[in-house]
């Protein structure tokens, strides 16, 4: 809490975002105070109620992202867990997967590790502001090529990546594509089917509006044959049987679930359904250029990532002169009250494609709920901290 002002700019939502809207909490404590029960194993009447509590929460993503059949959703911890299922359940030996200049370490350190296990890595470069060429990937992919897994946006730029296009070249070539949408999964249109996405994997705790613990993974029909499961064990589906069921979501939903963190994503999926995808990146689009142009007028300030807004989400990446961004980011917490993330993002590729490896950046991740004054106020505190 800023002393003098008694409130928080909060410009950390590429991390997570907050507030989240009222019907996130709402659905959460109608969950913990009037139905409390464990979905699809008990069969009694509350049982059943957080049954339908989860369904309702599949339902509302796959209207979201163009998914024809609600079950092919997948609940997750967050992103990361939806990635590893991908990356370590598909992946043998002598497999070939290529990614992006871009990725998250949520795809970097699973991909590394199967490298260790015989698994062969292509990173396709991009170029200095982020931005993926699909003609370098086309030339990259490699008659054992399995995998093409990109981030839809990154985490440090905002970049936003050619993902109907890279879904053609991963048709042409007969290679899944599994795209990271931790960063846009609410914040950008996607439609699995239209951008050629078989694969999505997805946090619910940044622009779904649920809380933390949440995230998840639409499978396309026909592939949970190649994906081993993470883990094994209690479904509440064909008790009789002690081998993993083979259908989705149960291939990969063992144990009891995060029935309320789900209530609480399906209320944020229900409210970005309800806002519209378009309205909200219109809104994000409008803080973001506000900043973009009132740092474009600030000495000493240096930004990363595309020039504009278009080709990227509500995030921004910069330095001032030679201040470390962590000092840049204590500052501005303590004597400003505004909230971001300094250092390198748990990306450091992306970090050394943009060349600010190994001393990171200040990032700004802009919400839905923030007012232009906020932005004006950050400007006003990266003037002063400038000029010092
Ligand atoms: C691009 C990207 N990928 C993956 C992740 C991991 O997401 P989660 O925290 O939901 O596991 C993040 C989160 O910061 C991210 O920004």
């Amino acid at each position: 809490m800023h002393e003098r002002t008694g409130r928080v700019i909060y410009f950390d939502h590429a991390a997570t975002s907050w507030p989240k809207p009222p019907a996130t909490t709402a659905a959460m404590v109608e969950y913990a105070e009037r139905i409390g029960g464990s979905p699809g194993r008990s069969g009694h009447h509350l049982s059943l109620a957080a049954g339908r509590v989860i369904l309702e929460a599949r339902e509302a993503l796959a209207a979201l992202f163009g998914i024809g059949d609600a079950l092919r959703v997948v609940f997750t911890k967050n992103a990361t867990e939806a990635l590893n299922i991908v990356l370590l359940g598909l992946l043998r030996p002598g497999d070939h997967v290529l990614a992006s200049g871009m990725e998250h370490n949520s795809v970097m350190r699973p991909l590394r590790h199967l490298e260790n296990q015989g698994v062969s890595l292509t990173i396709v470069p991009c170029d200095g502001a982020g931005l993926l060429d699909p003609d370098d990937v086309r030339r990259a992919v490699e008659p054992r090529s399995r995998l093409l897994v990109v981030t839809h946006a990154s985490n440090v730029t905002g970049t936003i990546q050619p993902v109907s296009a890279l879904g053609c070249i991963a048709r042409e070539h007969g290679l899944l594509l599994c795209v990271d949408a931790a960063q846009t999964a609410g914040a950008l249109p996607i439609d699995v089917e239209k951008m050629g996405i078989d694969l999505l994997a997805f946090s619910g705790h940044k622009s779904l509006f649920g809380p933390q613990g949440t995230g998840g993974l639409y499978i396309r029909e026909d592939l949970e044959g190649l994906i081993r499961p993470l883990m094994f064990g209690g479904t509440g589906s064909r008790s009789e049987h002690e081998a993993q069921p083979e259908f989705l979501p149960d291939r990969y939903e063992s144990g009891t679930p995060n029935t309320i963190g789900i209530a609480g994503l399906g209320a944020g999926a229900g409210f970005v359904l309800a806002e519209g995808v378009d309205r909200i990146r219109r809104r994000e689009e409008e803080l973001t250029a506000r900043f973009l142009a009132g740092a474009a007028s600030l000495p000493g300030i240096k930004v990363f990532g595309p020039p504009g807004t278009a080709g990227r989400t509500a995030v921004v990446s910069f330095q001032i002169d030679d201040v470390a961004p962590s000092t840049a980011a204590l500052t501005l917490d303590e004597e400003f009250g505004i909230l971001c993330r300094p250092g390198l993002h748990c990306s450091p590729a992306a970090h050394r494609t943009i060349g600010t490896f190994p001393r990171g950046t200040i990032r700004f991740g802009f919400g839905y709920f923030n007012r232009d004054q906020e932005v004006d106020q950050a400007l006003t505190a990266i003037r002063a901290i400038a000029g010092r």
